[in-house]
């Protein structure tokens, strides 16, 4: 068996360098970088690019048995997948300022990015994970902690991370019982110069606005010193616990 890292979500802000920093910190690991459109970055020499419906649960099916059937298993997934403001179909999706702006088809596709398509990969990935100290983490957010909650407003994105934190919270009973060696992670990189953010940075103190390098870095350092009997951990930028 070898062990390879799976980046769900390379072409975002995030997902493109973490898979940088993850290419270079596990240079004798295969790390499959993996994005709905295709990637013109120069990756080092053990990233393979795929292009892949990440958002389809057929596909995503498909990518993990190619995993088994390669003799391969995962030792790191980082599921980056999200999404706050901007196209999603016919939509243009505004996080809500009051609940007069609450809107059904928004609702729902903040819930099926920022929820249903992870727990999907959670899905799919429990019979492909290493035996070695291996983890997924799901990009998450504090806005998602329910009792952190005391400013309101974002009701989609809140509500539709806190329900991926609870789809992690549950999977992790199952991995424990399926997939010992694994740790599930929700993380919350902080605000990070990313295109999600960019409209929202105007209230960010500059040193409280992170480099994507500076998240990647982070969490691939929190991700060294989780342990599966702990899990599951809702982690902030700083390696400090979020209440749940
Ligand atoms: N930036 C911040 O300040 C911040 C703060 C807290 C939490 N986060 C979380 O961090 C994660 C990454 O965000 P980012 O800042 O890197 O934003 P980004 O640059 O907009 O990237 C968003 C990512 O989500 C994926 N995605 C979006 N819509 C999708 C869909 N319908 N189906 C499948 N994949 C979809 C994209 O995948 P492709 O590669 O396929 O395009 C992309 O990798 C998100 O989960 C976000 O909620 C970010």
């Amino acid at each position: 068996m070898k062990d390879v890292i799976v980046i769900i979500g390379a072409n975002g802000g995030i997902g493109r360098a973490i898979t940088a920093q993850a290419a270079q910190r596990f240079e004798q690991t295969p790390v499959y970088a993996l994005s709905r459109h295709p990637v013109t970055d120069q990756g080092a020499d053990n990233v393979t690019f795929k292009t892949l419906q990440t958002d389809n649960e057929a596909d995503i099916a498909e990518f993990c048995q190619t995993i088994k059937h390669a003799n391969e298993r995962v030792v790191t997934a980082i599921c980056t997948i999200g999404t706050l403001h901007g196209a999603v179909d016919e939509l243009s999706l505004s996080p809500e300022k009051k609940l007069e702006d609450l809107n059904e088809s928004q609702l729902l596709a903040y819930f099926k990015i920022n929820s249903v398509i992870p727990a999907l990969w959670l899905k799919h990935l429990v019979g492909v994970m290493s035996s070695n100290p291996s983890q997924i983490a799901c990009l998450s957010a504090r806005v998602g902690s329910i009792s952190d909650n005391r400013l309101g407003g974002w009701y989609g994105y809140r509500a539709s991370k806190a329900a991926l934190n609870m789809l992690v919270k549950t999977a992790a009973v199952e991995y424990g019982r399926r997939a010992k060696s694994t740790s599930l992670v929700c993380y919350h990189p902080g605000t990070v110069d990313t295109a999600l953010s960019e409209p929202f940075q105007h209230n960010v103190k500059p040193e409280k606005l992170f480099t994507a390098q500076f998240t990647a870095n982070q969490l691939l350092t929190a991700l060294e010193t989780v342990e599966s009997q702990h899990s599951p951990y809702f982690l902030d930028w700083d390696h400090k616990v979020v209440s749940w």
